[in-house]
């Protein structure tokens, strides 16, 4: 079987947010100690919804130093942006002519992003699951660390996976390139591992503080809706104060949280920042006022999130170092990602 690997990136776009932190990031940290990691700041993928930024070498270093504050150690594992490494848009292009134009279609994220004018969207913003497909299996990664709203994309990746691994089946014997793998019921020689998504914890989902059915995003046009990871004790107080629930207090039982998505939000929020489960939350808080619980909640948040903050200030402080981390990492990356592509070529006769 495969040998396990973790990839997993984040778009230098935007703030990142606590949806960012407790969906990702602070996953990406945990799995350092059993897996062996890659953690890619993902430029391509930022110019797919919009192609002039004003500082793009500039988020690519905040994403990174947060990587960082945030406890990614880049000397055991690997940490970089993925223009460095042309491979991830070599092996994109080869799996656009994998994947078909109905699977692409089909993502509700591009739906989402391109709202009603999609004849007008990129291309590359709908070719944008084929590009996070090469960026994970250019590695041949095992397990990918995301928020809930990747889950479509990573069925997708396997879909490419298995497409490719079907249609070479021949090819892969002959080069001998493949490993044995399950697909299905049927015992195959693949080329690509079938990745499998790790999503779990009560903050898979955060949902904006403004509405409690949609997610906290970086593209949100309103910034009472987020919490930034650069922001201060008083915003993400006023933030929390500020946020949207219902009038009933929280409620006794956690089953009482079902139908109220703005609740159920800020206790999950505070169930992941505490590292407990929503149960517990409702043992300690449950029938209090919102405005006992959210002074509490703010605190938590503050006292988890500044620290890292400060951190993350410290590291742009010298972009220099933070820049040779990328060039190390992508030199590594680089590596590896070329020797999946030698045997790629080899495969596709190119
Ligand atoms: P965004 O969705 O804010 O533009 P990215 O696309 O760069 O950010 O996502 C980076 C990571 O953060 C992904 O793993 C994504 O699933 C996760 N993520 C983004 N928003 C949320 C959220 N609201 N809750 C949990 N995880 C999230
Ligand atoms: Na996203």
């Amino acid at each position: 079987s495969f040998k396990p690997l973790v990839f997993s990136g984040v778009q230098p776009t935007g703030n990142l947010h606590l949806g960012n932190y407790l969906g990702a990031i602070r996953k990406f940290v945990a799995l350092q100690e059993n897996y062996e990691c890659i953690y890619c700041v993902v430029d391509l993928h930022s110019i797919t919804a919009q192609l002039v930024h004003d500082d793009l070498p500039g988020q690519t270093r905040a994403i990174t130093a947060a990587f960082l504050a945030a406890g990614i150690d880049p000397a055991k594992h690997i940490v970089f942006n993925q223009s460095r490494v042309p491979q991830h848009a070599e092996l994109a292009w080869i799996f656009n002519c994998v994947a078909r134009i109905g699977w692409m279609n089909r993502m509700t994220q591009f739906k989402d992003k391109a709202g009603k004018d999609r004849e007008n969207a990129s291309l590359g913003l709908l070719a944008y699951p084929s590009l996070m497909a090469a960026d994970i299996l250019v590695y041949r990664a095992t397990h990918v660390p995301v928020g809930d709203d990747q889950k479509q994309h990573l069925e997708l990746t396997r879909d490419i996976a298995t497409k490719f691994n079907n249609d070479f089946s021949e090819r892969i014997a002959e080069l001998d390139v493949g490993v044995e793998m399950m697909m299905g019921e049927e015992r195959v020689n693949g080329f690509f591992p079938l990745t499998e998504p790790l999503i779990e914890g009560p903050a898979t989902r955060v949902m904006s503080l403004r509405d409690g059915t949609r997610k906290m995003s970086k593209s949100d046009p309103s910034d009472l809706s987020r919490i930034n990871l650069t922001d201060d004790a008083d915003a993400i107080a006023k933030k929390i104060r500020k946020a949207k629930t219902d009038p009933a207090p929280l409620p006794v039982d956690p089953d009482g949280l079902a139908s109220r998505p703005e609740a159920e939000n800020l206790v999950g929020i505070y169930a992941a920042l505490a590292d407990q489960s929503r149960a517990d939350v409702i043992r300690d808080f449950g029938g209090r006022q919102f405005s006992e619980f959210k002074p509490a909640l703010a605190e938590l948040a503050v006292e988890k999130m500044a620290p890292i903050a400060a951190e993350m200030r410290r590291i742009m402080a010298d972009p220099g170092y933070v820049d040779g981390v990328l060039r190390d990492g992508g030199e590594r990356a680089g590596a590896l990602a070329e020797e999946t592509m030698t045997s790629v070529r080899d495969i596709i006769g190119l």
